[in-house]
């Protein structure tokens, strides 16, 4: 049993829609927007970063970044998304921090400044919310060390706050990941940037790759390569340190991660036609999209313009490097999947929204590997297990394997999100096919990736 919201929490209720049509809004891409702000603080002179996502955590960046000497001007914004004017005396003119560096709810703040943070000659505190202060750091203090700078966090090193003392003169190194994170191997080639020599990060899967394009847009030479000599999936991307970035304007696509949320509630309602405009469609950031198509999702997808291709024959349309595509997604009988490990983590920030496609998929869905869910804003393993079953679904979890069973019609209920955004939106869009009412609890959590996420629900419903 779900127990009900407490009282006074903010929670909000989704009822059945009879019918969804539109082009839902998309905030910028998260992960892009974070990397933009970063980047264009170690680049001396100013640069434009238009469309960033205006949720708290690449707010909390833009503060990070603000803290450390960097002169950040919100020029417009609409509730959704916004317009920064950055400029920077470049990464030798930043400053000690004055206070402690408050990263809020988010891990990429916390992890990607860590690494800028390592190549700094001073002493920093990242800090933030309770389920911040949850998420394990070891990954990135045990290669931030052996590069030479210090770290410094709670339980042994396992917890933030985190202190980094950054200095010149960091060592190069050659990292293989534990776990396929970008965070990681974010962080890693950030510090690379500043150090002496040839940074190598080896990673089992290819994760996102938006810092490497990023950095190839502002000059730095960032090579990939098979990351063993076997091969597999394996990938190594590789940097020399001591060059310098140079300050660019750029535009920040719309966020696949957000729009996988409107994917799902058009191909689970009966009555859906929904298109999404100008989203990311990086080949490291589209598991989410071909796991549906594979699910029989009827989405199509078209190319937006641009005449340049990447490795992957992908065009990109934008100055930030990344193929853009317009999707359109209708109402569709989804099948049961099988989903590996390598496809877990590219879809990571996915599999909550895609374990409510399941419930209304026939035959059963297993997801193998899913452990790294469990280190995100909540367990999102026990969070959404929780959430569907009490919609009605059926859950079964074995470990870090997730196993759901469909299609199951599902009936209104309390939800908890664990003040998780993913789980919120994942909780809502079920909401729009449950029969009922569904009431979704710290439904504000929204904010932290998508402020205009029930704006958008309510219209499509209209
Ligand atoms: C992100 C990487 C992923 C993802 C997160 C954003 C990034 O985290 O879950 O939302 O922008 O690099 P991990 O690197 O921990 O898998």
């Amino acid at each position: 049993m779900t127990p009900p919201p407490l009282p006074g929490e903010p929670s909000r209720s989704v009822h059945q829609a009879a019918r969804l049509r539109g082009e839902p809004r998309l905030p910028g891409d998260k992960s892009i927007s974070h990397r933009a702000l970063i980047l264009a603080a170690l680049a001396e002179g100013e640069g434009l970063v238009g469309g960033a996502g205006d949720g708290l955590d690449v707010k909390a960046t833009a503060g990070v970044v603000a803290a450390l000497g960097a002169t950040v001007e919100r020029v417009s914004e609409d509730g959704l998304n916004v317009d920064y004017r950055v400029s920077s005396p470049g990464a030798d003119g930043l400053h000690e921090p004055e206070g402690v560096l408050d990263c809020r709810n988010s891990g990429t703040s916390l992890r990607l400044c860590s690494g800028m943070l390592a190549g700094l000659p001073f002493f920093s505190v990242l800090d933030g919310d309770a389920s911040l202060r949850s998420r394990p750091v070891a990954r990135i203090i045990e290669p931030l060390r052996c590069m030479g700078a210090a770290l410094y966090a709670r339980r042994s090193d396992t917890l933030p706050p985190l202190v980094v003392i950054g200095r010149h003169g960091l060592r190069a190194i050659d990292f293989t990941t534990r776990v396929p994170s970008a965070q990681v191997k974010s962080a890693i080639l950030l510090a690379g940037l500043r150090a002496e020599g040839r940074t190598t990060v080896r990673e089992a899967v290819a994760t996102r790759d938006h810092t490497e394009r990023m950095l190839r847009s502002r000059g730095i030479e960032v090579r990939r390569e098979p990351g063993t000599s076997s091969g597999g999936g394996w990938v190594a991307w590789t940097l020399e340190g001591g060059a310098r970035l140079r300050a660019v304007d750029e535009r920040v696509p719309a966020d696949p991660s957000a729009a996988a949320f409107w994917l799902v509630a058009g191909a689970i309602h009966p009555d859906a036609e929904l298109t999404l405009r100008a989203v990311g469609v990086n080949p490291t950031r589209r598991a989410a999209i071909d796991l549906l198509a594979r699910m029989g999702a009827r989405i199509e997808e078209t190319a937006i313009g641009g005449d340049s291709a990447d490795e992957t024959g992908a065009v990109h349309a934008d100055d930030v490097g990344e193929p853009l595509a317009d999707l359109s997604v209708r109402s569709s009988e989804l099948r049961g999947i099988e989903v590996v490990p390598s496809e877990v983590a590219e879809a990571i920030d996915e599999i909550p929204i895609l374990c409510l496609a399941a419930t209304q998929a026939r035959g059963r869905t297993t997801i193998r590997g899913a452990g790294e869910l469990r280190n995100k804003e909540s367990d999102r393993i026990a969070g959404i297990a929780d959430g569907l079953r009490a919609l009605g679904a059926s859950v079964a979890v074995d470990g870090d394997d997730i196993t759901i069973e469909g299609p199951t019609k599902l009936v209104g209920a309390s939800t908890r999100t664990y003040d998780d955004h993913r789980l919120a939106m994942t909780f809502a869009v079920a909401g729009l096919i449950a029969s009922d009412s569904t009431t979704i609890d710290r439904a504000d959590s929204t904010a932290v990736s998508y402020p205009s996420f029930f704006t958008e629900l309510e219209r499509l419903r209209a």
